[in-house]
């Protein structure tokens, strides 16, 4: 079972590594012309020159040929709201007529407005449209995502947003790295009383999600307007003594200081960054928070985008997500992702292809265990329609990904499709 030969691939783009990348390393794919890979229980067991016999009995494997065909890492999405009832399609409209995304939030719209809808929606209502959500990336190649509560904000309906991402994590083929996140917004019961709410999320929710394990990292949208600096020190300080990783959302619309908090208080990911200072970056980079790009959603928001380029030349290990949401970012599109980070955000094509795989598990604390094709690593690999990794900027919005394998097992074929993946 979960035993595989992925034969003669025209790459394999290995991203070997064990721990996020950056600066030059980033460039670096450790590729294999015509390599061939073996999965052995679901693990990588073989990454395999041409030259070398395979040292296995073929007969004991499915085997896949894979000829014109580019072998990748699963890729790793590490910061998505997949979990939410309700859509904000009005917002959007909106928004092209010139509103700003903080003039919806203030006048009581934006996430406050998704609150109403995952609060009316019942446990199966959202792991059903959460289900599909995870159907849709998982074609579009990402074999593992982190999703975030904080459509809730209130005890009852955050647990049940964590609920629902582990019950799809036991049942649906993706694994999900769960972040609670309480102080996502103010809701109206609480406003004015940020103070409190932050106390509120400090004493009765760090330790339910503790106890209950559902939750691996806390993340705070530390904005003008929504929680300040100081607000997002007590709480991410008082979420480390839970045991949780940090997260947070930084420097997004106003430079705050965000990034400098994030580097202040080691945490793992500062995400969003469009208006990072220059201390702030090097400051990231100088303490190893990974740097997460959201390019989708500066796109939808018709915002300047994040400065990569000069994040990479200044050292920060960088990664990229969809953000996957249904106010600010409502795609999944990697292919969007891609052509984006190298067209507008200064990535190359390896970067980009490091920043979606390793460096994406680093983001999520898993580089040792995903995000590159080494033996030891989880089975998760993705073939592509076309020889070569640079493919994937290049098709600009198009899904080129063919075969979807995650831990040895084929979860998505579309062979039979034509090379649009139609
Ligand atoms: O990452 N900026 C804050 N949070 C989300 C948006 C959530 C929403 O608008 O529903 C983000 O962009
Ligand atoms: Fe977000």
């Amino acid at each position: 079972m979960n035993d595989l030969i992925i034969k003669n691939a025209s790459q394999v783009v290995t991203c070997s590594g064990f721990a996020g990348k950056r600066g030059k390393e980033m460039s670096d794919l450790h590729v294999i012309e015509n390599g061939t890979v073996i999965i052995t229980g679901g693990v990588i067991s073989h990454v395999l020159h041409p030259d070398e016999p395979i040292p296995v009995n073929d007969s004991d494997y499915e085997i896949i040929q894979a000829e014109g065909k580019a072998l990748l890492p699963g890729f790793v999405d590490p910061h998505t709201h997949f979990v939410f009832g309700g859509y904000r399609e009005e917002e959007f409209s909106w928004r092209m007529r010139g509103d700003s995304y903080m003039d919806i939030m203030n006048r009581g719209g934006g996430i406050v407005n998704s609150t109403k809808a995952t609060r009316a929606a019942s446990e199966e209502e959202l792991i059903e449209s959460g289900r599909q959500r995870l159907d849709a990336m998982m074609r579009l190649g990402i074999t593992t995502v982190e999703g975030k509560s904080g459509y809730g904000l209130d005890k009852e309906t955050e647990l049940k947003q964590l609920r629902v991402m582990r019950r799809l994590n036991e049942t649906h083929p993706m694994d999900i790295v769960s972040t609670f996140m309480g102080a996502h917004a103010t809701p109206a019961e609480w406003k004015g009383r940020e103070d409190a709410f932050i106390d509120f999320n400090i004493n009765e929710m760090f330790p339910l999600v503790a106890k209950e394990k559902l939750a691996e990292c806390v993340d705070i949208f530390c904005e003008k307007d929504v929680f300040t600096v100081e607000q997002s020190r007590r709480y991410l300080k008082a979420a480390r003594e839970h045991g949780f990783l940090l997260k947070i959302h930084a420097d997004e619309i106003v430079p705050l200081g965000g990034a400098e908090l994030a580097a202040e208080l080691h945490c793992l990911s500062a995400d969003h960054l469009l208006q990072a200072s220059d201390e702030g970056i090097h400051a990231m980079a100088e303490t190893g928070v990974v740097a997460t790009l959201l390019p989708l959603t500066a796109f939808s928001l018709r915002e300047a985008y994040a400065r990569g380029r000069e994040m990479i030349d200044a050292g920060c290990i960088m990664a990229l997500a969809t953000d996957l949401n249904p106010g600010s970012s409502f795609t999944a599109s990697v292919p969007l992702l891609f052509a984006i980070a190298c067209i507008y955000m200064g990535f190359t094509p390896e970067e980009a292809v490091t920043a979606f795989t390793i460096n994406s598990a680093a983001a999520l604390n898993r580089a040792d265990r995903i995000g590159s094709i080494d033996v030891g690593k989880q089975g998760d690999v993705i073939l592509l329609q076309f020889p070569s990794y640079k493919f994937l900027p290049y098709h600009v919005g198009m899904n080129i990904v063919e075969t979807v394998i995650k831990r040895g097992e084929v979860i998505v074929n579309s062979e039979k499709l034509n090379i649009y993946g139609l």
